[in-house]
């Protein structure tokens, strides 16, 4: 069993520092979704209110520390600066004190550290300013540790990444017999996501749907799910590498050439198994994917003509993957049914949604982050999921690793 936050006892005066990911879209420092910071307000409000000294760490975009020029590495820092994501917590827990400290090591920080009060946050800036985060740098993990009296990881949505500060710092913390433990966030996230890989009996049929771009980036967790799963529902782009495969002609849909012949042995292998893979019957296709004007948009059955793509799943696929949808007693979703950015081509994965709102009360249903987590919530349907998760990245691989994940391991 994992130490949960409120197994943490008389936290008043000590310093516990939560790796939280408040990785949003922003730019310019406006903020285009605050989920992920409202997601991890019942652990911040738990600690403040045990009267805990609250230290916050979280990564926010790329930092990308091969680049040659150091002014492009400032350009980086500069467009993820954590400065505005500490204000909107600030919004979010007024009347709490939360400062912010620009400094993300030495002198400056371990002052702004022992600065804090009883019951008051301390945002750090971004994580990723530090060159050996990613790295799981052992002195930037020293030096991080050595702030804390205990260690809180409810960053769900990097808990796959094993940086300093998701599993560097808490190893450490760990073997000095500190306090480790999973925040709320953490523990909704995991128990959700581990009955998605633990499949009961009453969670049958199960059925996975995928979408998305690249078949690469799918290749283990497609490989996990079909163990797992009773039908597989494929929709996205990446369709179109399993048509193709199967001897269709997608016209100038994108493919990935090099995955062709694991998509006809993924179809192959799950026909042995007794498992069905639906691919889309038909598509909606346009000869220009850049919204111009007089553009043709279509709907095709079987074969793309040449000088189309295909951009969503059709009306008639629609209906075979809402038939299929109804069915289930578990759903695991990631991955939109086509270019749902567009207007045009939202069909497809508002469908999906819709089906799902269907299956409310009767069905386990989660979708795992991503994109098409921006689409439940941008279509207004999160309430009629069962779960929808923070993390697009870690809820993949914890379903491709039998919900293992490096943060969560670590604490175990
Ligand atoms: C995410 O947005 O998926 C997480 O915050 C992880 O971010 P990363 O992919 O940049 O590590």
């Amino acid at each position: 069993m994992l130490k949960t936050i409120e197994d943490l006892k008389n936290l008043k005066g000590l310093k516990v520092l939560v790796r939280v990911d408040f990785n949003v879209p922003q730019k310019g420092g406006v903020i285009r979704d605050d989920n992920r910071i409202r997601a991890a307000l019942p652990t911040i409000n738990y600690l403040v209110n045990a009267g805990a000294k609250v230290i916050l760490m979280s990564h926010l975009g790329k930092i990308k520390w091969k680049e040659p020029d150091p002014a492009k590495i400032e350009e980086m820092k500069a467009a993820n600066d954590m400065a505005p994501i500490a204000a909107r917590l600030g919004e979010l827990v007024a009347p709490v004190k939360v400062s912010f400290s620009k400094a993300t090591r030495g002198e400056e920080l371990a002052n702004a550290v022992a600065g804090l009060n009883d019951g008051e946050i301390l945002v750090v800036q971004n994580t990723r300013y530090e060159k050996g985060e990613e790295k799981n740098d052992e002195a930037l993990a020293k030096e991080w540790a050595a702030l804390a009296d205990v260690y809180v990881l409810d960053a769900f949505g990097s808990s796959h990444r094993a940086h300093a500060s998701t599993v560097g710092v808490p190893a450490i913390l760990k073997a000095e017999g500190k306090p480790v433990a999973e925040g709320y966030l953490m523990i909704k996230e995991v128990d959700n996501l581990t009955r998605c890989v633990e499949v009961a009996k009453e969670d049958r049929p199960y059925i996975a749907i995928l979408g998305g771009f690249k078949v690469s980036d799918k290749i283990k967790v497609i490989d996990s799910l079909l163990k797992k799963c009773d039908k597989l529902i494929i929709g996205g782009a990446m369709a179109y590498t399993f048509k193709k495969a199967l001897g269709q002609n997608v016209g100038n849909s994108p493919v990935q050439d090099d995955q062709l012949e694991y998509a006809l042995r993924c179809v192959e292998d799950a026909k042995k198994a007794g498992k069905e893979i639906l691919l889309p019957v038909d598509s909606v296709v346009t000869d220009s994917f850049e919204p111009v004007e007089g553009r043709v948009i279509k709907v095709v059955e079987g074969d793309i003509p040449e000088g189309f793509q295909g951009v969503d799943i059709g009306p008639k696929t629609m209906e075979l993957y809402k038939k299929a949808i109804l069915s289930a007693k578990m759903i695991f979703w990631n991955g939109p049914m086509g270019v749902f950015e567009q207007e045009e081509f939202q069909a497809g994965t508002k469908a999906v949604c819709e089906a799902i709102k269907d299956l409310e009360g009767k069905a386990f249903t989660v979708c795992g982050g991503g994109d098409s987590a921006s689409a439940v919530k941008q279509f207004g349907y999160k309430a009629s999921f069962s779960h929808v998760s923070t993390g697009g990245g870690a809820s993949l691989e914890m379903i491709e690793n039998d919900g293992h994940l490096p943060g969560v391991d670590v604490l175990r």
